[in-house]
């Protein structure tokens, strides 16, 4: 048995962070991952990160205000508020830490423009933003000596006397389960994009931590709002990053129109993601698409340009396409790309109420996309995200080793090990002769694509909720070919299977449960916003007796009321 002040779960940029920050206070912390920290999700980050520096002639309330509109009111805006204040000494720190951020021809770190956004507010490094801060996030935690527990996968949580105490893991080298205890708990686990099939996310973005959480009593919240990034790959769903358009790239039909101008008239491609996904998604429908696609014309940008800016995009567009992207459109459509809801938090990361309006766990603490704080409500804007990992991955941090700090470890009963030892034994045990995780998640991820995607109506997404409950019950019989404790991904797999099942159900019912359009979560059935009745937050709870248990959290709105969104 293993003690920790404060335990980090998933060693992407939140974590990492999360780890940093608590490990400043004094805090004796470990970061414990399901993969080594460089393979994390956060690699996959193209575009950049916001900031609004005053320098530039920026505001963080032109940045505050935006990211409200873009999450079209559903965003707490205390919370909004701390992220857009917070951006700029972030910006500088990762600047400190040795991120080589992309410059302008004055030398000084360069911006370009994303969707939603009036000015030019996005630092980053060419295209490959996520995974230059990645790396040096990690040379960061080396450097402070930060306990890394790298595949390991947690199987549930800890808790004692209604607070939390730790985790159960398997070490996967050895397939043996431990008991971590520790005083303060952050989950920082990334998505739960491959709930989706396709998806930009990575095969390890299976909501393994929003599960966690939910079963030990936290709230998943805003679930329904699921991110359909408009420029995916034909195929396989790979991410053409926004920076192509934030650079000048345009979106053509197949009769070669630049179609946004009839949808967003004042910002064309670099309205909001939904609206964009939206307007794509009515060309397709309306037959003005090819093979179920659009196009994405980066060719005026001219070849050195593209090169240096948009390398991965051109490198993948050849190697998945065969389309070279100096010469040729290339076909995209709207694909499955970031959870906007998650584990509901406070602006400090805590999964629990200090005013008791609604119910969560002490000693559990969240960021990152796991977690909801909530800045992006019904629709992020592109390049807030990494925003949202070191903003509030620092203060979970924080708030973890001051948590931490005040809190004793709790005693644990060995049982508690064993109770899990049984569980994984039964999972090893069963008889693999029925379904495997594999079809199981390709049916979920088939499903939740076809009614929960860029436009929803009740009669699909009750199909939907249906094919889950009924996953969820061949599930329960699923078996694991490999018997065998080391190095067991057939298990890894199933278990993730499981809390991709959990998420799936928390999103189809939140769903159900909102009965107006807003961002994201678009109903041809209901499409017109309802502030009156749905200006709220969807909590989803976790019950043993059945089904999930709703209850709802009204918006908190400090300095921009809602308007008509128009872009
Ligand atoms: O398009 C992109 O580069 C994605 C960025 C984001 O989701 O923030």
């Amino acid at each position: 048995m293993a003690d920790y002040d404060v335990l980090v779960v998933g060693a992407g940029l939140a974590g990492m962070r999360a780890a940093l920050a608590a490990q400043e206070r004094g805090a004796k912390v470990a970061v414990l991952s399901k993969v080594h920290p460089v393979r994390s999700h956060s690699n996959a980050a193209q575009g950049g990160i916001n900031a609004a520096l005053t320098d530039r002639g920026d505001d963080w309330q032109d940045h505050g205000y935006e990211t409200v509109k873009g999450s079209d009111y559903l965003g707490d805006q205390d919370a909004i508020e701390v992220l857009a204040q917070e951006a700029g000494r972030e910006i500088i720190a990762l600047e400190h830490m040795g991120v080589i951020f992309s410059r302008g021809e004055d030398g000084r770190l360069g911006t370009r423009r994303f969707g939603g956004q009036q000015r030019a507010r996005t630092f980053f490094v060419s295209d490959f933003t996520g995974q230059a801060m990645l790396h040096v996030m990690f040379e960061q935690v080396l450097r402070a000596g930060v306990e890394v527990l790298d595949e390991w996968f947690v199987t549930s949580l800890v808790v004692e006397e209604g607070r939390c105490a730790g985790v159960v893991a398997i070490e996967l080298r050895t397939g043996k389960l431990h008991l971590l205890r520790a005083k303060a708990v952050i989950i920082a686990t990334g998505g739960l994009g491959r709930v989706f099939e396709p998806s930009t996310n990575g095969l390890i973005c299976t909501g393994d931590g929003m599960s966690l959480a939910y079963r030990a009593g936290v709230p998943l919240m805003d679930m329904e709002m699921v991110q359909y990034h408009p420029t995916t790959l034909k195929g396989n769903g790979l991410l053409m990053t926004e920076a192509a358009r934030g650079e000048g790239a345009y979106l053509l039909n197949s009769k070669g129109e630049r179609f946004m101008e009839r949808y967003a008239p004042t910002m064309k491609e670099l309205a909001s993601r939904d609206v964009v996904s939206r307007a794509e998604q009515t060309e397709i429908n309306e037959g003005r698409g090819v093979d179920g696609c659009v196009f994405l014309d980066c060719r005026h940008l001219g070849k050195k340009f593209i090169l240096e800016r948009l390398h991965q995009v051109y490198e993948e567009g050849k190697a998945f396409a065969n389309v070279d992207i100096t010469e040729q459109p290339i076909p995209i459509r709207p694909g499955m790309h970031y959870q906007m809801g998650g584990i509901k938090t406070d602006v400090d990361g805590r999964c629990w109420d200090m005013k008791k309006r609604w119910r969560g766990v002490p000693g559990l603490f969240a960021a990152g996309e796991a977690a909801c704080v909530s800045l992006h409500g019904g629709n992020r804007l592109g390049a807030n995200s990494l925003l949202d990992t070191v903003v509030f991955g620092r203060r979970a941090g924080h708030c973890a080793a001051e948590y931490a700090s005040q809190e004793p470890l709790k005693t644990v009963s060995q049982a508690r090990l064993a109770h899990e030892e049984e569980r994984i034994h039964a999972l090893l045990s069963r008889n693999s002769s029925g379904d495997s995780v594999a079809k199981i998640r390709l049916e979920m991820g088939q499903s939740m694509n076809e009614h929960l995607a860029v436009f929803r109506n009740q009669e699909g997404m009750e199909t939907a909720l249906r094919k889950v409950r009924e996953l969820r019950q061949r599930y329960d019989r699923v078996g694991v070919r490999d018997r065998g404790r080391i190095f067991n991904m057939g298990l890894v797999f199933a278990l993730e299977l499981g809390a991709m099942l959990d998420c799936a159900e928390a999103i189809t019912v939140g769903a159900l449960e909102r009965k107006e359009s807003r961002g994201a979560h678009f109903r041809t059935d209901m499409p017109e916003r309802d502030d009156e009745h749905w200006l709220k937050h969807v909590l989803v709870y976790h019950t043993l007796e059945g089904p999930p248990r709703i209850d709802t959290l009204p918006v908190t709105i400090t300095r921009w009321q809602p308007q008509k969104r128009v872009y």
